[in-house]
């Protein structure tokens, strides 16, 4: 896969160099402007499809090497399906198949954003677009040497062809800020966490700051000035000191209160004294996913100019068995002044999280605060890898929640609570205890959190699942998804900005 996306928009009719992707519908129907391209080709693209059975379906592909008429290297053609069905968010699809089908050692390659039926909107092309920049996202920065045979990387220009070129630009400048911020939380996530510790996460989220995000950086004798005691108990058993972030974007009216989300930011879980087993320990690089989508999210909204006031806050520590370590037993008293008695030190991200809901709650009085955290292990046992379980107080948050996964492919299914399961965190010794038992594992953990959220609307995305190792899509090859920042960016989109 490329590594340098080189992406532009060019009037129909532009001679395509390289290779040459364009759509189809059922039935091996084309647009007017694919028609016109495919003309000198004959029926050649007739007689390849009859003897591939081509027709055209939903993501098949019919793949002609060095077509007789044309100046190109391959043609692609690419099945969209019923066209008349396609929903906005199967552009994005598209456009991610359509970047897949290139190969490491192309250089130029032009899509031609027509289908038949109706002419694709200026918005429709962007979403194109910018599934073609998630497709060609790679995560590649250790990797020194090459297998033999596989080509280095090298740039790619991409140019999608369509109707009126300013159009699609205008569309597009959001788009490529969302772009933009999911590169950023698939990169933090991907990071291993001999680089990507506490300070080194915040020093990178400072970078936000150039973009007109104020960010604040907590260090160890602030929190504890806080009295953030559940956060810091987490990183005591760590060589890496713990850090807080709170980044502002105050894009919109002043004094208007602002909305609020937050990350759980574990850059490694080892589990600490209640250590994890070996096997699959690496992927626990990745317990800052939540973190990681908080701060491409603000960086979304600062590049695109948002015309809102929002929180991004984030607890980033390292979970670490050590002599310093927090043990089972141990009782914290968190920022609210309740306490916690620690059963597992695995069960670490709602402590982390209790304090920063309790902070973010009390110092902005939010209109509502989402959280995101990779929190618990049962939420892939029951949602998979496919959706992200959401929690919520507020049924009118977790409805535009639902819906804004559902334009976006980030789909989330709303978990229950209630004061069944609240019982199974009371503790002989303290206010609560970190875990409840193996059953309804993610359920327990979402009810400590909200005994720190107090009345304000509140919506817990638990992205266990989600945030990585997910399985490959056509919008993402990597690792890490960065999932949370589309759907975050489009339910503020939708319903937060005047
Ligand atoms: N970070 C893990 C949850 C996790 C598991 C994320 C797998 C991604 C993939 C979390 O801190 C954790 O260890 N949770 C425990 C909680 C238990 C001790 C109550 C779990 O899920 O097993
Ligand atoms: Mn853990
Ligand atoms: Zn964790």
């Amino acid at each position: 896969m490329p590594a340098i996306l080189q992406l532009k928009f060019a009037p129909f009719g532009t001679p395509p160099k390289g290779v040459l992707i364009v759509f189809c519908g059922e039935g091996l129907k084309f647009g007017p402007d694919v028609r016109r391209a495919l003309a000198p080709t004959g029926d050649l693209v007739t007689r390849a499809a009859t003897a591939e059975r081509f027709q055209g379906k939903k993501g098949s592909i019919l793949d002609i090497l060095t077509p007789a008429g044309l100046e190109v290297t391959r043609l692609v053609i690419v099945g969209a399906g019923k066209v008349a069905d396609l929903k906005p968010e199967e552009f994005v699809k598209l456009g991610g198949i359509a970047m897949g089908k290139l190969s490491p050692a192309a250089t130029d390659a032009q899509i031609i954003a027509d289908l038949p039926g109706s002419a694709v909107k200026p918005e429709r092309a962007a979403e194109l677009a910018l599934g073609v920049r998630l497709r060609a996202y790679i995560f590649d920065r250790y990797k020194t040497k090459r297998k033999e045979g596989e080509e280095s990387p090298k740039e790619i220009k991409v140019a999608i062809a369509v109707a009126g070129v300013a159009a699609v630009q205008k569309a597009y400048a959001s788009r490529d800020a969302v772009a933009k911020g999911v590169v950023l939380a698939r990169d933090l996530v991907n990071e291993p966490a001999n680089v990507l510790f506490p300070e080194e996460f915040a020093r990178r989220a400072g970078e936000l700051k150039k973009l007109g995000v104020a960010v604040e950086v907590l260090d160890v004798a602030a929190m504890r000035k806080l009295g953030m005691h559940a956060l810091l108990g987490v990183g005591q058993g760590s060589e890496r000191e713990s850090r807080c972030v709170i980044m502002r974007w105050n894009g919109g009216k002043r004094g208007v209160d602002p909305i609020a989300f937050i990350g759980k930011g574990v850059c490694f879980d080892t589990g600490g004294i209640s250590i994890k087993p070996a096997a699959g320990m690496e992927d626990m690089k990745g317990d800052m996913a939540g973190a990681a989508c908080v701060v491409g999210l603000m960086q979304v909204l600062a590049a695109r100019k948002a015309k809102v006031n929002a929180i991004g806050a984030v607890g980033i520590v390292e979970n670490m068995p050590d002599g310093k370590a927090q043990r089972p037993g141990d009782i914290v008293t968190t920022m609210s002044g309740q306490t916690i008695e620690i059963i597992n030190t695995d069960a670490e991200g709602r402590l982390v999280l209790a304090d920063v809901l309790h902070y973010v709650n009390k110092r902005f009085k939010p209109k509502f605060m989402i959280d995101l955290a990779t929190l618990t292990g049962a939420i892939i046992i029951a949602l998979g890898h496919e959706q992200a379980g959401l929690f919520s107080n507020d049924d009118r948050l977790a409805e535009r929640l639902i819906k804004a996964g559902q334009a976006t492919g980030e789909r989330v299914w709303r978990m229950p609570l209630g004061p069944e399961y609240d019982k199974k965190i009371e503790s002989k010794f303290a206010d609560m205890k970190n875990t409840g038992g193996r059953d309804a594992g993610s359920i327990t953990a979402a009810q400590l959190l909200l005994r720190f959220v107090d009345k304000t609307p509140w919506a817990h995305l638990d992205i266990a699942g989600t945030g990585m190792g997910s399985p490959q899509s056509d919008t993402n090859k990597s690792w890490a998804s960065g999932f949370g920042v589309r759907l975050l960016d489009r339910l503020v989109a939708d319903h937060y900005e005047k």
